[in-house]
């Protein structure tokens, strides 16, 4: 496993992220932290290479019922954890991957880890 420093923890503080150009391919990743839980993803979009990581944060939102003339009552988890392509607006889950539109995708995703001050990002070398 390869890893390399990709910044301070400081650089990165909740709700912010960094985006590293180039990090195994001209791309990069975006590493986010996410109060406090640390992300990192490959910085380009499987539907039509968008910038994936300059996109902004939301959440999963789900409807009990389709939308009528009375209103819709949304439900929302994960704030803060989804990642929507700026382009198209697709959404990504910054956990898995996994786009949230089209299930046959998914992006790249490495671990993240905080040793002291130093933000680490691994991945298979
Ligand atoms: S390029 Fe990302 S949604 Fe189209």
């Amino acid at each position: 496993m390869a890893r390399v420093v990709v910044g301070k923890v400081s650089e990165i503080p909740p709700g912010k992220r960094k985006i590293i150009v180039p990090f195994r391919g001209k791309a990069g990743i975006g590493v986010f932290n996410v109060d406090g839980k640390f992300y990192a993803i490959r910085n380009i979009c499987p539907h039509k290479r968008g910038p994936l990581c300059t996109g902004e944060l939301t959440g999963r939102f789900d409807a009990e019922a389709p939308p009528s003339i009375h209103g819709v009552t949304l439900s929302v988890d994960s704030l803060g954890e989804i990642l929507r392509c700026p382009w198209h607006q697709w959404t990504f889950d910054l956990s898995t991957g996994q786009c949230l539109v089209d299930d046959t995708l998914r992006v790249a995703i490495y671990s993240v880890k905080v040793e002291g001050d130093d933000v680490v990002v691994e991945y298979d070398g």
